[in-house]
């Protein structure tokens, strides 16, 4: 059952256009409830998962690295599991285009979709150190993500080192693509 469904999620990422190519003509047979893909809408700008998803919880996972924050407790860890989680899901949530329309250009690039997979592994590799309570590999996790985020900024954001958002605060983009 998770195979057929991971291949459902796959193919709704990745290969929707083609399907619509193939299938969009009128005479396509009906699928069955239960077998169609599931449709995602974008609800806010990627900038904003950035800031309240990505980095907000990319900092839970390097802050552990500082020994004077470093967990101390049950509480602790459930935080950092809590932050890797979110950080493995969030390289799936960039691949939804939201409403700017760099966002659409964006996730169409195959070195987008590659990186968001870097981010989701580097998520998974921060799960596993926080399970075996594990500081060392978590460390070596949030070195792999540093590393995503740079590239990804690299090529796609040229301008960062870049400031977090403040609340309510939106890239000129997205007032356009608003109106
Ligand atoms: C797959 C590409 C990609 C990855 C991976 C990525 N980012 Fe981003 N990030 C972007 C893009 C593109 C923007 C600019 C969005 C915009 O301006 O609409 C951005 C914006 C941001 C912003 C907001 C900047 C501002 O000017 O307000 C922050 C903060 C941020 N990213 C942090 C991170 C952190 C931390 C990581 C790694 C843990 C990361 N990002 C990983 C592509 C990425």
């Amino acid at each position: 059952m998770r195979t057929i469904h991971r291949n459902t999620m796959v193919l709704a990422l990745g290969f929707t256009p083609l399907l619509l190519l193939q299938f969009g003509c009128a005479t396509a047979p009906e699928k069955p409830a239960a077998q169609a893909e599931p449709q995602f809408k974008g609800v806010v700008p990627i900038n904003n998962i950035m800031v309240s998803v990505v980095d907000h919880n990319a900092h839970i996972i390097w802050n552990a690295s500082d020994p004077k924050k470093a967990p101390k407790n049950d509480q602790d860890w459930h935080a950092l599991e809590h932050a890797a989680t979110t950080i493995a899901v969030a390289g799936n949530m960039i691949l939804i285009p939201g409403p700017p329309k760099d966002d659409h250009v964006w996730v169409a690039d195959p070195a987008w979709k590659q990186l968001a997979q870097e981010e989701t592994n580097a998520g998974l590799k921060a799960i596993l150190a926080v399970d075996h309570h594990d500081l060392k590999a978590l460390e070596a996790a949030g070195d792999d993500l540093v590393v995503t985020c740079e590239a990804c900024h690299k090529k796609f954001k040229p301008a960062l080192p870049a400031h977090v958002a403040k609340p309510n605060e939106q890239p000129e983009h997205y007032h356009k693509a608003a109106e």
